[in-house]
């Protein structure tokens, strides 16, 4: 088995959130049961710098990819086979993989990553010597046409998944873009790639692989109701038992606090003690003096999927109930004024620092008491995984992944010792709030608490099971191609 992963961005090279996380653990860990896996993605800028000493090599040429050259660099890199597509006039811009310096989408972002699935198709094609996948497993819009292409292609069909970590993010596009992708008259159908009459990238995917895969069981129901499946429902609901729910893990190496060397002191379910360091330099690092009440943290992109115009609401009724908060990340705005504005009412319970931080967000989860997490919808999540591992108990809403990972501090859980954190809904303030001071009331009890933090600690949040999945489902689409 030869699996052609593609994703727009890849751990640790480029990342703005999970979809890097786990297009970068994922491949290591199949890796470990023996599928080897290949992943493209474009070579932005930064990439290419990052590799070091390890050079690249050319290993295709495309004469003209959407207006220019392109070739296809292989390249070993922290445990990863990684295939980067070089397309200066693509990618080689100032800003991020997907919007400009001023924040605005790149204007040209369908051809960007229309190429990146036209490689990936050609890939698959066997446009690479040596290099013959059978498995295409495209993630998210960016690169939703790859399974288009080479369903439209004519050329050899290898198998493909399609999996969807954000379904608010479909990749749709002006009707005129069609003609430019390539595709033949045909794709311009239900079965291709129209969509309410634009180019849905992610809709075209979702039709053209063989299997749908999302990030959490329950998301895997939700996107089939109206309210979750943003238009795309009814086209879920089509594929029937082709859907299917895998809940994320993390790289449990690189998120590890036992050896984590962001941490001030490393600790294990027998040295919990230690976090109490981590604790101090959290507070020092935040501005807030040195308190035995609790710190509860966020480390998020600040928007409303995160719900974090909700957190602002209960901000004041949080401080009021003698919990400390340590809010970290960037996004909207006006969110993120909001959370500055509360810092000035609060300057000894509130510490704000707007940015992004790798290592940062791993000394917030080594040294805060519990992480909240309140989105409106959370495919999986991983800062929830994160904090169960660093003993940084999570506060979450009921809703994709979060309801999947953390059992619930109800009555019975409690009684029955099999707690790891709280969960709350509706997504309002005052549920926010009520399960805020729930959890305060189980920090209040020490052994209760460190038995809940023990819990987390030693729960699996790795990606063994389920790349165990990832595997057993290529392996049947291999199966099925050969009958
Ligand atoms: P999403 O991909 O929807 O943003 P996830 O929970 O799946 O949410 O993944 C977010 C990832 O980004 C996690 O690895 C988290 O630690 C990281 N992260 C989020 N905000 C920041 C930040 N401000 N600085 C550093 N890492 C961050
Ligand atoms: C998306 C989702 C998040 C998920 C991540 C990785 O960014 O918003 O819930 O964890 O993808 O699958």
């Amino acid at each position: 088995m030869q699996v052609l992963a593609v994703a727009s961005e890849i751990y640790p090279l480029v990342k703005t959130g999970g979809l890097a996380d786990v297009a970068g653990a994922l491949p290591l860990a199949l890796g470990e049961i023996g599928v080897q896996v290949k992943s493209l993605m474009p070579a932005y800028p930064a990439v290419l710098p990052k590799l070091g000493g390890a050079p690249a090599h050319e290993v295709l040429a495309i004469p003209d990819l959407f207006g220019g050259p392109a070739r296809v660099l292989e390249a070993r890199h922290a445990g990863l086979d990684l295939l980067l597509l070089d397309a200066p006039h693509l990618y080689d811009r100032l800003g991020g993989p997907y919007i400009s310096e001023t924040g605005a989408d790149h204007p040209d972002n369908w051809a960007r990553f229309a190429a990146l699935s036209k490689a990936a198709a050609l890939i698959a094609d066997g446009a690479i010597p040596g290099f013959q996948p059978n498995i295409l497993h495209a993630h998210d819009w960016q690169a939703g046409l790859a399974p288009v292409y080479v369903a439209f292609g004519g050329g050899r069909r290898v198998r493909s998944v399609m999996t969807i970590h954000n379904l608010a993010f479909q990749g749709a596009f002006a009707p005129e873009v069609f003609a430019k992708l390539g595709l033949p008259r045909s794709a311009w159908s239900l079965e291709g790639v129209e969509y309410y009459g634009s180019v849905g990238f992610l809709k075209g995917g979702l039709h053209a692989a063989d299997v749908v895969t999302t990030v959490s069981p329950t998301y895997a129901e939700e996107i089939l109701t109206g309210e979750g499946g943003m238009g795309l429902d009814g086209l879920l609901a089509g594929r029937g038992n082709r859907l299917v729910g895998i809940v994320n893990g993390i790289d449990t190496d690189a998120w590890d606090p036992e050896t984590d060397a962001a941490l001030a002191a490393t600790y294990t379910t027998e040295t919990l003690a230690r976090r109490q360091e981590n604790k101090r330099a959290l507070e020092a690092e935040f501005g807030l003096p040195p308190a035995d009440t609790p710190i509860f943290c966020v480390i998020s992109r600040l928007t409303w999927q995160k719900g974090m115009d909700v957190l602002c609401e209960a901000v004041d009724d949080i401080v009021a109930s003698g919990v400390r908060l340590c809010i970290f990340g960037s996004g909207d705005r006006m969110i993120e004024g909001a959370f500055l504005a509360a810092h000035g009412r609060h300057p000894q319970a509130v510490g704000v620092r707007i940015g992004y931080d790798e290592a940062l967000a791993h000394r917030i989860q080594g040294g805060a008491d519990a992480i909240i997490i309140p989105s409106r919808f959370e495919p999986c999540g991983l800062t929830q995984l994160c904090g169960l591992r660093y003993g940084c108990v999570p506060v979450v809403s009921r809703v994709g992944g979060l309801a999947d990972t953390v059992i619930n501090a109800n009555h019975a859980a409690v009684q029955s010792n099999v707690a790891t954190g709280t969960i709350f809904a509706p997504v309002t303030a005052k549920s926010l709030h009520d399960a805020v001071v729930r959890t305060r009331n189980l920090f209040n009890e020490p052994a209760l608490w460190q038995a809940m933090q023990k819990r987390g600690m030693a729960t699996d949040v790795s990606w063994s099971v389920s790349a165990a999945r990832y595997a057993d489902l290529y392996r049947d689409l291999l199966k099925e191609g050969a009958q």
